[in-house]
């Protein structure tokens, strides 16, 4: 495996990925998928890490897809084999105990644009193109765009993008709720940071808590979403935390959480 496919830094509780192939948009081969679900388990149990940024390297591209240029040399088994990893990696960032956020700094492509769709938070910069292209390649989204595209902007317009296979600009990304924000492509990074920031002035169970009880209570109805979200609460209460921020709020000062 060749480890500089992805980069990897952290500071201050927040660890930046860096899809590391700039040569070929950071096009996903089997490599870099195998580096990515590594780190990512890898960052599920790191105490101290709250936060997960995603970015490509390069001034153009977040992610353009699969590599198609790995694809042609594929047999079928090996192309199932593909799509059923990147399938399951992309499902294992939308479920990890911690919140990622994509910094989607270029174009955002078939696979590219379905794991900023894993991501919980979508930022991008204003060059950002992104789109579900993989009709136009007579395939279909298979890492999850079918499910989690219609979930974030609605069936018709999810429908609209995915039979046409059409790219939209970062201004339509963000009318249409596909983003959260966009800004320059030299403050991307640093917004990222500073929404990062935020998340980790919070406690760290009652995030992972927020993001259990939004993710599993949306696939179902509301009284089971409520029941999910009461039995998210109850692991709070007998927390540490818990008691030190009402602490700080009684004390005047700024809570330090530990995650207990
Ligand atoms: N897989 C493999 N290589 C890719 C790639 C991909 N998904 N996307 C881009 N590249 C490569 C190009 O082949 C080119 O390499 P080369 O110089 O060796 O030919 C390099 O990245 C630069 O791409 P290029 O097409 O020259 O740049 P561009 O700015 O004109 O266009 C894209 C960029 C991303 C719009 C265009 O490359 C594209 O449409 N890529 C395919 C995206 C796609 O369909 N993804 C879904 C896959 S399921």
């Amino acid at each position: 495996m060749n480890d500089n496919v992805l980069l990897a830094e952290e500071e201050d509780g927040i660890a930046i990925l860096t899809l590391n192939r700039p040569d070929i948009m950071n096009a996903i081969n089997f490599s870099l998928l195998h580096a990515l679900k590594e780190k990512i388990e890898n960052l599920r149990v790191k105490q101290g890490i709250r936060v997960i940024i995603i970015t490509g390297a390069g001034e153009k591209a977040f992610c353009a897809g699969a590599d198609l240029k790995e694809r042609a040399l594929l047999d079928d088994r090996q192309v199932k084999e593909f799509i059923f990893t990147i399938r399951d990696l992309f499902t294992s960032i939308a479920l990890l105990n911690k919140p990622v956020i994509a910094a989607i700094n270029g174009v955002a492509l078939g696979g590219g644009a379905e794991l900023s769709l894993a991501c919980d938070i979508r930022i991008a910069s204003m060059n950002a193109s992104m789109g579900l292209t993989e009709t136009r390649l007579a395939i279909i989204p298979g890492a999850g765009g079918t499910q989690r595209l219609p979930r974030l902007i609605g069936c018709g317009k999810a429908k609209e993008l995915i039979f046409t296979g059409r790219r939209i600009e970062a201004q339509e990304a963000l009318q249409i709720g596909l983003v959260n924000s966009i800004c320059s492509q030299d403050d991307l990074l640093d917004e990222c940071k500073k929404m990062a920031a935020m998340i980790c002035e919070t406690g760290p169970i009652a995030i992972e808590q927020a993001k259990y009880a939004i993710n599993y209570g949306l696939e179902t109805d509301i009284h089971t979403g409520l029941a999910i979200e009461s039995n998210a609460y109850w692991v709070t209460i007998p927390t540490e935390d818990r008691l030190e921020g009402i602490a700080a709020f009684r004390e005047k000062r700024k809570p330090v959480y530990k995650g207990r």
